[in-house]
């Protein structure tokens, strides 16, 4: 009996450690220790055993039974702790973990605020005004004669007595009216205009308007803070031209051209093989603008200029099509990131 209490023991080191699951432990504790399980079944036969006998086969399969329940229990354990360790089925741990997209500053804001801060490094303040506009503040006081071809209502959008300001320029009149010289001041801002929209047309979009006024301001003081401008934006390398233009607001009035960033002024495709492309609007602020602000125009004299943040914007990043800006396509924006 001792033989065979001895054989089952090393059945069961052998069955238990090649068990390979839980369900397969939990059937070999059946098999041996279970009402009928064979360690059971020997000591149930314990009472035919020889009263001599008794108590040396009684020892023996109490040994047996505590062994086997020993190693079930440690299989059990070691198990358990493994199945911790071990990944669920379809999981892939050599695959890179799943990136965490941030939002990043959209590449109008950012321009905007990359003219902001060259012109606040020129000792520019920044200043705002309402997107609603009176038609005084939008043409009347920047010199806009009232059969001017800008009023059209093809241009300019009408809500009941007031308009979508056109363009930045009536922050000019709004900082200066009824309040004394020098200004120096920068205005970005959103403007609306009546078109349709193409690769080069929106209905909404930004501009920055600059302005500064002192006595003795000269042609030459614009030229030299626009200069400066392009050259920290665009790079050293950078050439401006000054066209003669007309605004309202502004005499003499010129149209800023910078060299071609994209063919260093050789001529290309997108300056139409110039050289030049147009950047900005600008001009010695007219007498009759400061006359409507209060200002004395025998004793102080300034410069306007404004752009356009999208055509900026354009240049800067190499894009063809406006519209890219307002769609917010994530692999559009992604990229400026
Ligand atoms: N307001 C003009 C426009 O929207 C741009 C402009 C041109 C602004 C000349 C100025 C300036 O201040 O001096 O087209």
């Amino acid at each position: 009996m001792i033989d065979q209490l001895n054989a089952i023991l090393k059945d069961a080191e052998g069955t238990i450690a090649q068990a390979s699951d839980l369900k397969i432990l939990e059937e070999l504790r059946v098999k041996y220790l279970g009402k009928s399980g064979a360690v059971t079944e020997m000591m149930k036969g314990l009472g035919q055993v020889p009263a001599d006998q008794k108590p040396q086969i009684g020892k023996v399969s109490n040994e047996v039974k505590n062994k086997i329940t020993a190693l079930l229990d440690q299989k059990v354990q070691e198990m358990e702790a493994k199945a911790e360790q071990v990944a669920p089925a379809g999981w892939d741990p050599t695959l890179p973990g799943r990136r965490l997209t941030a939002g990043g500053i959209h590449p109008l804001t950012a321009v905007q605020k990359d003219i902001a801060d060259i012109f606040r490094g020129l000792g520019f303040d920044i200043a705002e005004g309402p997107d609603l506009e009176t038609d005084y503040y939008n043409f009347l006081a920047l010199n806009f004669p009232p059969d001017h071809p800008a009023r059209d209502a093809q241009d300019t959008f009408y809500v009941k007595d007031r308009v979508l300001r056109t363009h930045t320029s009536p922050i000019q009149v709004r900082q200066m009216e009824n309040k004394k010289p020098p200004f120096k001041f920068i205005a970005p801002g959103r403007v609306y205009r009546n078109e349709s929209i193409d690769a080069t047309h929106h209905h909404i979009f930004h501009q920055v308007e600059g302005f500064l006024v002192d006595e003795g301001v000269q042609f030459s003081h614009l030229k030299g803070i626009l200069n400066v401008f392009f050259q920290k934006f665009f790079g050293n390398e950078i050439k401006t031209r000054f066209r003669p233009s007309f605004f309202p607001f502004t005499e003499p009035s010129a149209e800023v051209d910078i060299s071609c960033i994209f063919c260093a002024g050789k001529g290309c495709r997108i300056c139409k093989q110039s050289g030049w492309v147009e950047m900005m609007g600008c001009g010695m602020i007219d007498p009759a603008v400061l006359k409507n602000c209060k200002i004395d125009d025998e004793r102080y004299t300034g410069f306007a200029f404004g752009m356009g943040v999208e055509r900026i914007a354009l240049f800067k990043y190499g894009i063809d099509d406006i519209r890219l800006f307002y769609q917010n396509d994530i692999r559009f924006l992604e990229q400026f990131q």
